[in-house]
């Protein structure tokens, strides 16, 4: 008899008959045995088949098992110290589910391109399967840092009548006889359900229509948005740096062979939980003309400004109150100085670039009316946003964490394109 179970369970089944269902990995034969390295999504283990043991019929379907090819394996488990996992199987059975015929991606180097082509395949390899491991440990630890914060979730609309982020483009798309847009963040909505429970996020994915083409851009990209009525920025500051905290912490706990994996320098990982380094926008624009930067107060930070910024923390770092002039229309200007918003953007360490947003917003209804003026947005759209600054309106604050850039930045990868199972990137839609 045998018990059906995964490799990452094999531990408990020392000495005892297995039924393994996967795909073949990768093979080796020396004439009177062949190594199947086989996956099942678990993990890899390596099943030894020899000829004279199983026979001649099994050990002919073991000869015939392709790349890829589906299969179950039925045999002992062995402990073995050379085994990557330490353990081996002796196979007594295989049944081949699925002969896999020329499989395009070979454990050969491959470009890019081709990879992107064939995302469906590569998702298969190790190392796309522990990128896919660590995001849904981000995704759980994030939540799990929320939700035992007292804070609901809320899951706001994707099609939506306006734009959140002025400063971005937007995805277009008929709604009956009217326009919609693809939602670039659900904040204003977080904003006005803040204000029935208090603290909640949402974590859905943004689309927006950016021609950039770099290795930080998606098209389309999750994000997690907290919006916490009562809470200025200095206590929107606290949420954000703990939250982070959690998650390298709990990815760090639970995610070692996938890091080892990946190869990440886990020692930069763990000096990460804490509070972190803080620099004013003003002090960012002395720093970078000191390093010979060329950047006028008033600038935007583009990727090597933030990279030269950041590069100086082990932590992430937070730049704080930018010039109201080039943030969003909603952040609350600084009372004792309006040209700057009570804003921070979270810098990653390493040259990863902002992985998280976050302002104060505005909560005066007559400001928020007049900054409608200035950005022209069109009041009826907006007539509900308005409203929030109407009946009973509170300082609030909240943030947008981009799942896959902080991804990219804990696994270490170079291209945040890794970090999801199928990237949206500009002229790439496929698969
Ligand atoms: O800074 P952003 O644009 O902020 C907002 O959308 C706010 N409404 C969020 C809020 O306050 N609720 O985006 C937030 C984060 C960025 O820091 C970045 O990590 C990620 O979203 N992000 C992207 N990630 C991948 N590809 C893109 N094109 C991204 N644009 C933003
Ligand atoms: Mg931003």
């Amino acid at each position: 008899m045998s018990t059906t179970t995964t490799i990452s369970r094999v531990g408990d089944y020392v000495g005892q008959t297995v039924m393994l269902q996967g795909w073949l990995y990768n093979k080796r034969s020396s004439g009177k045995i062949q190594f199947l390295q086989v996956r099942d999504g678990t993990g890899l283990i390596q099943c030894v088949a020899v000829k004279a043991e199983v026979g001649e019929d099994i050990f002919e379907t073991c000869a015939s098992l392709t790349q890829e090819s589906s299969l179950r394996v039925t045999g002992t488990v062995r402990a073995d110290d050379r085994a990557p996992n330490g353990y081996e199987i002796t196979v007594q059975n295989v049944e081949a589910v699925q002969i896999a015929e020329e499989y395009p991606i070979t454990l050969k180097e491959h470009g890019v391109d081709f990879l992107l082509d064939h995302r469906h395949l590569w998702i298969r390899v190790p190392r796309q399967r522990a990128l896919l491991r660590v995001r849904a440990e981000v995704e759980r630890a994030v939540m799990a840092f929320l939700d035992g914060d007292g804070f609901t979730r809320i899951d706001p609309p994707i099609l939506t009548p306006s734009s959140c982020e002025d400063t971005t483009e937007l995805f277009q798309t008929k709604y009956f006889d009217q326009e919609a847009f693809l939602t670039q963040s659900g904040q204003m909505y977080m904003e006005a359900v803040a204000m029935s429970l208090g603290k909640v996020y949402s974590a859905g994915p943004a689309f927006r229509a950016e021609k950039s083409k770099t290795r930080r851009h998606l098209i389309e990209f999750w994000m997690i948005e907290p919006e916490m009525a009562y809470y200025e920025h200095e206590d929107n500051l606290r949420v954000q740096e703990q939250l982070v905290s959690h998650v390298v912490n709990h990815v760090l706990n639970e995610c070692e062979e996938e890091l080892h994996t990946l190869g990440r320098d886990i020692d930069k990982l763990k000096k990460v939980p804490g509070t972190f380094p803080r620099m004013s926008y003003d002090e960012g624009i002395k720093w970078l003309q000191k390093h010979d930067f060329d950047i006028k107060w008033g600038d935007d930070f583009g990727a090597p400004h933030e990279t030269a910024l950041s590069a100086q923390f082990d932590q992430p770092l937070f730049i704080e109150r930018y010039p109201t002039a080039i943030k969003a229309f909603y952040m609350q200007p600084d009372p004792n100085r309006p040209e700057v918003a009570l804003c921070a953007d979270m810098l990653a360490p390493e040259g990863y670039g902002e992985i998280v947003g976050g302002s104060q917003r505005i909560h005066d209804y007559n400001l928020m009316k007049e900054r409608f003026e200035q950005h022209n947005l069109p009041q009826d759209t907006y007539a509900w946003y308005l409203d929030l600054r109407k009946f009973g309106s509170v300082p609030h604050s909240g943030f947008g964490l981009g799942l896959e850039r902080t991804i990219a930045w804990i696994t270490g990868i170079e291209h945040i394109r890794e970090a999801i199972a199928f990237p949206r990137m500009l002229y790439r839609l496929y698969p």
